[in-house]
């Protein structure tokens, strides 16, 4: 039995708890942060209300290494995040290790196979957490390594095939590793006469996507005709977005044009039909996210909701093979089924598409000049205390000593959210000028040529698998005859629910300027240096 950590204090009315006897029962227990707080608590020993608390990085050192610690060199960096500590540890109970802030930052009874740290060993800032996690599950608890998702392949099958129970399934698939992985296990499940995915083309998409994505469908339905096909929607959407600047106002279009078309491939192909059900790929991590976030500040509104679906999913006609595994787990089955590297190793990319990294405006405006540096008045969104923001970014001439430097610019300077470099203007910083740009064919087309530079030289650098995700940004600052900016923001990344920026060698960076300035009609190219939060990863 695992507890684990959670906000609240063993103290506080109507805490979580657990019934006591089950730490004698002589079940193998592992309690994390608040669990190690309330294991101490229930069994006699006493936690001490904290103040400030502690949150980021400390060293442990180990005082006894032969338990949950077996095989850690002493000391070890963790990753601390509480309020309340363990004083004093419960009778019968060992100083398994301390840090310098923290004297029981691991305790243990290990004849009762009772074991407790303070700090967070399943997060990645705590490297030898998953070795402790391996030593209580295989060690003390006696478990064996069998899961394995590859192997799950015929039993997800055989699901599938009880779950269609004869009826055919189809998806709306984006060419993302989540639904190519979803419909090929339908696929093998169920066959091409009774699978179908069709995909829509935005017009908002990279370079050779949508042929990319025929392709490779065209592999796994060995051509099949009737089990894949491509929606030509790219007039309408653009049509839709004629005029718009504000990000909201765009991701709304888009999605209401999602909507519109989804409804009426439903209608036409009559999926309706009770013979049809629908597939998704749905992942676990979807399904604790959308439980988890009901309270969340709107920071951009994501997918669209097609009422018809809806009902779909009301009348429980919905498969989603995927929903009990994690990305890593969805890649390993997608390799096991044979799915090609390039598709299952992409970095995500967002539905509303080139859209929103296209950034328009409706008025002019110079960039000034404060001590700091330059303030672009091109506004992006931002995210600050889970609250919305929508505000310019400063740009600086050269790369800061240290990475802390962009965070604390934003804490000090109210109006901005973001802070870039200047890697390279046409003219010089002070005489670009913010101008009025909305979403045409001819921008998009101008953003879809600098991604696809970009894209290929990180990828011959190998710059692009040492990160998440690499947007490439339009931004329209520039000079009367190149009037737009191109933005790039590598990040790292596990969930894109926080991010790092990563920064990439000069002699990388020179090679990528050099491809861009090739690209007609821009006047600079700057590199975003903004953790999220405070700002998001795209910038609409
Ligand atoms: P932000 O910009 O919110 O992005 O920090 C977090 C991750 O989500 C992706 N993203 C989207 N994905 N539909 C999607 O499917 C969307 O509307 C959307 N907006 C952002 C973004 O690319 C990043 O990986």
């Amino acid at each position: 039995m695992i507890i684990s950590g959670g906000p609240s204090s063993v103290y506080d009315a109507g805490s979580p708890s657990i019934d006591p006897r089950l730490l004698a029962s002589g079940v193998p227990v592992l309690g994390i942060c608040y669990g190690q707080q309330l294991m101490a608590h229930l069994l006699g020993g006493s936690v001490q209300k904290g103040e400030h608390g502690e949150y980021g990085f400390a060293q442990l050192e180990l005082k006894q290494a032969d338990t949950i610690f077996r095989g850690i060199e002493s000391p070890q960096q963790v990753w601390m995040s509480h309020r309340d500590l363990v004083a004093e540890p419960p009778e019968g109970f060992s100083v398994l290790g301390r840090t310098a802030t923290c004297a029981i930052a691991a305790m243990g009874a290990p004849s009762r196979r009772l074991y407790a740290v303070q700090f967070h060993p399943e997060v990645a800032h705590t490297p030898c957490g998953r070795t402790i996690l391996a030593n209580f599950l295989f060690d003390i608890c006696g478990c064996e390594r069998d899961w394995n998702p590859a192997g799950q392949i015929a039993s997800l099958e055989n699901q599938i095939r009880a779950i269609a129970a004869g009826r055919n399934v189809f998806f709306f698939v984006s060419g993302g590793v989540d639904s190519t992985v979803a419909y090929t296990l339908c696929l093998r499940a169920l066959g091409p006469n009774r699978v179908h995915g069709t995909y829509v083309d935005t017009g908002l998409m990279r370079e050779g996507e949508t042929d990319f994505v025929r392709e490779s469908f065209a592999k796994l339905t060995d051509g099949s005709t009737h089990s894949f096909a491509v929606e030509d929607a790219g007039s309408r959407f653009l049509t839709a977005l004629e005029g718009l600047t504000d990000p909201e106002q765009k991701r709304h279009a888009i999605g209401e044009q999602f909507v519109e078309v989804q409804e009426r491939i439903l209608e036409s192909e009559h999926f309706f039909d009770t013979h049809w059900i629908l597939g998704q790929g749905t992942i676990y991590p979807d399904t604790i996210e959308s439980g988890g976030t009901a309270k969340a500040d709107v920071i951009k509104t994501h997918h669209n909701r097609v009422a018809g679906i809806q009902k779909l999913i009301q009348e429980g006609r919905i498969i989603e093979p995927l929903s009990s595994f994690y990305k890593d787990e969805v890649r390993a089955i997608g390799r096991e089924l044979g799915i090609a590297p390039e598709l299952l190793d992409r970095h995500p990319f967002p539905g509303p598409g080139l859209a929103i990294r296209c950034l328009c405006s409706d008025t002019e405006g110079a960039v000034d000049t404060i001590e700091e540096g330059w303030v672009l008045p091109v506004r992006s969104v931002g995210v600050q205390g889970d609250s919305r923001t929508y505000r310019a970014a400063l740009a600086l001439a050269g790369f800061p000593e240290s990475e802390e430097a962009a965070a604390s610019l934003i804490n000090r300077l109210h109006g901005i959210n973001r802070v870039v470099v200047a890697v390279w203007t046409a003219a010089a910083l002070g005489e670009l000028r913010l101008r009025r740009a909305t979403l045409t064919r001819e921008r998009i087309e101008r953003l879809r040529r600098a991604d696809a530079i970009v894209r290929r030289i990180s990828n011959q650098q190998g710059f692009d698998h040492a990160v998440w995700q690499f947007p490439v940004v339009l931004i329209p600052v520039g000079t009367e005859t190149a009037p737009d900016s191109v933005v790039l923001r590598p990040i790292q990344s596990v969930d894109g629910m926080t991010a790092n920026a990563v920064r990439m060698s000069p002699e990388q960076l020179c090679e990528i300027v050099g491809g861009l300035k090739a690209v007609e009609g821009i006047a600079g190219v700057f590199y975003d240096l903004t953790n999220k939060p405070p700002a998001t990863i795209e910038w609409e």
